[in-house]
């Protein structure tokens, strides 16, 4: 998919496919030196994170194991509460793993303060988090991001895994939609 199959939906693309893709191979290579001779399990945070966890995946030399979360946030709107419940839990074992947990973006950070205190409790080695997004609300909370892509501004994106009502997500860039998608 890309931008001529989306129509006019789109406003502006923030980042290119090749953008996030040389970005994601500096990550993995930090990641492959950080983790030298180490165990490494992926936690992918469901649904947004499966691109950028497929991307980061092939781009490590690193032999990791790969286990996926879904979580919910109760709140209004696009606005995160803090409040999350796990609507799909791991099937490993967290016991002296070394986890990185991947995500797509964070955006008050309140999602992933609570996951990591909830992985934090499993007795896990180390817990590290890789976002490829990272918006500028999140320096409110405490989050501790290890590998970031990029900075953005404080608008709603839309592609490389991210959704508006479910769809966009399998767009290779990042980007925002025009305002007649939101008013129709
Ligand atoms: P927090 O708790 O960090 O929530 O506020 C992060 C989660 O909110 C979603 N999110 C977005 N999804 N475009 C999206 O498609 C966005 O611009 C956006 N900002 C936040 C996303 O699920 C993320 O995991
Ligand atoms: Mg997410």
């Amino acid at each position: 998919m890309d931008a001529s199959d989306v129509g006019n939906d789109l406003e502006n693309i923030l980042l290119t496919q090749e953008q996030l893709e040389t970005r994601l191979g500096e990550i993995a290579a930090q990641i492959d030196r950080d983790y030298a001779g180490k165990d490494l399990l992926l936690v992918g945070v469901l649904k947004g994170a499966i691109m950028v966890m497929a991307d980061l995946a092939r781009h490590l030399h690193h032999p990791v194991e790969m286990d996926w979360m879904a979580v919910s946030s109760y709140g209004s709107g696009t606005k995160s509460s803090g409040v999350v419940r796990i609507l799909k839990d791991l099937d490993t074992d967290l016991s002296g793993r070394n986890v990185l947990v991947v995500e797509d973006i964070i955006d008050s950070g309140l999602t992933l303060s609570w996951l990591l205190s909830n992985l934090r409790s499993r007795g896990p080695a180390s817990v590290e988090i890789a976002s490829m997004l990272r918006k500028p609300d999140a320096a409110k909370v405490d989050v501790d991001v290890r590998y970031l892509g990029f900075d953005i501004p404080n608008e709603f994106v839309v592609g490389y895994g991210l959704d508006y009502a479910e769809k966009y997500r399998n767009l290779p860039f990042v980007g925002t939609l025009a305002p007649h998608v939101y008013s129709s």
